[in-house]
């Protein structure tokens, strides 16, 4: 089972141009999971939380793309906050771990590279089952 401590900030290259940046991120090259999804979230209110959920197998990148926000991370031991504020880092959420992300600035575009389609099945949204889910994976 994957600890908070597994969920990094990873830096991505860039591409130098005179005329602008460009970062890329491709299977099998730079990306520990194979992307099946790509969605954005934007025009989020601000005081607006979003997430408020785990998922059994998912992997993701999220990248700010513009602006900033704060992820908070919890592995139902151990909590961590990420900011996110450059679109060349992505912090790797992997399987098993809460996230809550909040403190959207004004144009703030959240990007998220997935491992998987969506699928609801996936979601863990009640906290108290990714505990229990937490605890029937320990190996303790
Ligand atoms: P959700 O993942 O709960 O939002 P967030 O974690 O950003 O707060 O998704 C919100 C809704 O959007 C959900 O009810 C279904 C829809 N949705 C899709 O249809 N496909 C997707 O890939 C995602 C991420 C969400």
């Amino acid at each position: 089972m994957y600890s908070v401590n597994d969920c990094k900030v990873v830096e991505l290259p860039i591409v130098h141009n005179e005329s602008g940046n460009i970062t890329v991120l491709e299977n099998g090259a730079n990306i520990p999971f194979d992307i099946k999804r790509i969605y954005y979230l934007y025009d989020v209110p601000m005081d607006t939380e979003r997430g408020g959920h785990a998922h059994y197998d998912l992997n993701q990148y999220i990248i700010a793309a513009s602006g900033s926000f704060r992820v908070l991370l919890d592995d139902c031991i151990n909590q961590k906050e990420v900011f996110l504020n450059r679109p060349d880092r992505a912090l790797h959420i992997v399987p098993g771990i809460w996230r809550e992300i909040r403190d959207f600035s004004s144009g703030s575009i959240c990007l998220v590279l997935a491992s998987t389609i969506y699928s609801e099945e996936d979601y863990i949204r009640n906290y108290d089952d990714l505990k229990a889910f937490r605890n029937e994976g320990s190996v303790f």
